[in-house]
C-alpha cells in the first residue's frame, strides 16, 4: 500500500498568506497542517509516500526533506499546474505503479487519522473507498447521493445538493481509478475531477464502499476553519514546559512552552502553545492560541489567534482575536501623535478594527 498525498493547488482562500507560503505550510497548534496527514499514513503503516507538489515545491520539500525524519520515504511528483485530483493522480502513475493506495488532501485533517479506513479497505477488496461527513454546507464539497449505504451519485460542489453527506478529502483507490481518470473529460472549471473519475467506476458496477468519517474531519482552505483546527487541537494539549515562566507570571490549564521561550509578567490561560525563542513580557496569551517560533509579544493580549513565526506584536491596546498573522509582521502602538491607524498591509489581507 502506498500513499499519494496531494500538495498542489492555489490556496487562494487564505491569501495573502499563500502568496508567499503554501497552504499546506500554515501551522496548526505550531505543526504544518501538512504533517498531519504524513503522519496520519505513517500511523497507519504505509512508508512508501508521493508527494504532489506544484508551484510551492521548493517550499514543501524544505520543510519535509526526504521524510526519513518522519519515519516515511517521500517521492516528489511534480504537477505543472492544478489541473485537478485526478489530474494529480494521473501524474502520479509511475510512482503509484499498480498498487493499491491511499490518497489524502494535504489540507484535509481527521481526528482518528486513516488506520481503520486503510484495514477496512485492504480487507474489503473494494476498488476504491470513499469517506463521507455530514456537513451543514454541502454545496462548498464534493457530494454523495447515497441508497442507503450505498453511493450511487456523486457532484462536485453542487448548487442543489441531493444530501448533506460530503466527500472527505480522504480515498483509497486500487488501479482502476487510473482507467477512470482516462475516460474522463475535464470539468466546466476546466479541472479533472475526482469526483467524476469515482462516479465513472459506479457506473460500470465497480465496487465502492463508503464509510461515515466519526470524529472531526476539518479541510482547512479558510481562516475560520483554520481557526477551528488549532482550536480542535489545542484542546487536546498536555502541559509541556520547557522553558520557565518567570516569578510573577500566572499559568492557568493546559500550555506547551517550547525552548528558549522568554516569559515574563504575563498570564497564560491555556490551551496555547508557544514556539522556541518566542518572548512574551506584560502580555495575556489567552485560550486556543499557537505563537509561532521567535515571535515576540510586549505589553498585548491575544487569543484564539494563530500568530506565525518572527512576528512583533507591541503595546496594542485592545485584544487580539479570531486572528490569524503571517511571518515576521508587526503591530505596535505609535508612540506619537497622530492618533490615526497606519497600515503597511499586502494584496488581500483583511483588518477588523473596533
Ligand atoms: O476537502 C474535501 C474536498 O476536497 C472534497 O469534498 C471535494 O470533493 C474535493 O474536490 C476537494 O475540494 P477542495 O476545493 O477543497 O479542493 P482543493 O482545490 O482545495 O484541493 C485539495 C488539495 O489538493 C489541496 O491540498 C491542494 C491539492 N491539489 C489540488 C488540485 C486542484 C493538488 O495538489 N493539485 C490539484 O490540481
Amino acid at each position: 500500500m502506498k500513499a499519494l498525498i496531494l500538495a498542489g493547488g492555489k490556496g487562494t482562500r487564505l491569501r495573502p498568506i499563500t502568496y508567499t507560503s503554501s497552504k499546506q505550510l500554515v501551522p496548526v497548534a505550531n505543526k504544518p497542517i501538512l504533517f498531519y496527514g504524513l503522519e496520519a499514513v505513517r500511523d497507519a503503516g504505509i512508508t512508501d509516500v508521493g508527494i504532489v507538489v506544484g508551484d510551492t515545491a521548493d517550499e514543501i520539500k524544505k520543510a519535509v526533506g526526504d521524510g526519513s525524519k518522519l519515519g516515511i520515504k517521500v517521492t516528489y511528483v511534480h504537477q505543472k499546474a492544478p489541473l485537478g485530483l485526478a489530474h494529480a493522480v494521473k501524474v502520479a502513475r509511475d510512482f503509484i505503479k499498480n498498487d493499491p493506495f491511499v490518497m489524502y488532501l494535504g489540507d484535509n485533517l481527521l481526528k482518528h487519522g486513516v488506520g481503520s479506513f486503510v484495514s477496512d479497505f485492504t480487507k474489503g477488496g473494494y476498488d476504491a473507498q470513499i469517506l463521507l461527513a455530514q456537513v451543514s454546507n454541502p454545496s462548498e464539497f464534493g457530494v454523495a447521493e447515497l441508497d442507503g449505504e450505498r453511493v450511487i451519485a456523486l457532484e462536485e460542489k453542487p448548487k442543489h445538493p441531493k444530501s448533506n453527506y460530503a466527500l472527505v478529502g480522504v480515498y483509497l483507490f486500487t488501479d482502476k481509478i487510473f482507467e477512470a481518470i482516462e475516460n474522463i473529460k475535464p470539468s466546466g472549471r476546466g479541472e479533472l475531477e475526482i469526483t467524476d473519475a469515482i462516479q465513472y467506476l459506479i457506473d460500470r458496477d465497480f465496487v465502492v464502499n463508503s464509510t461515515i468519517v466519526e470524529g472531526w474531519w476539518k479541510d482547512t482552505g479558510k481562516l475560520e476553519d483554520i481557526l477551528d483546527a488549532n482550536h480542535i487541537i489545542l484542546r487536546e494539549l498536555t502541559t509541556v514546559l520547557a522553558s520557565t515562566p518567570d516569578a510573577e507570571t500566572e499559568v492557568h490549564g493546559q500550555v506547551e512552552l517550547a525552548r528558549n521561550v522568554t516569559v515574563e509578567r504575563s498570564v497564560l490561560r491555556g490551551p496555547c502553545i508557544i514556539g522556541e525563542g518566542a518572548r512574551i513580557v506584560d502580555s495575556y496569551i489567552g485560550p486556543f492560541t499557537a505563537i509561532g517560533p521567535n515571535t515576540e509579544i510586549v505589553g498585548s493580549e491575544v487569543e484564539n489567534s494563530i500568530i506565525l513565526e518572527d512576528c512583533r506584536i507591541i503595546n496594542i491596546g485592545s485584544r487580539i482575536g479570531s486572528s490569524l498573522m503571517g511571518r515576521n509582521v508587526t503591530v505596535r502602538r505609535s508612540e506619537k501623535p497622530p492618533k490615526s491607524y497606519s497600515f503597511m498591509v499586502g494584496d488581500n489581507s483583511d483588518i477588523v478594527v473596533t
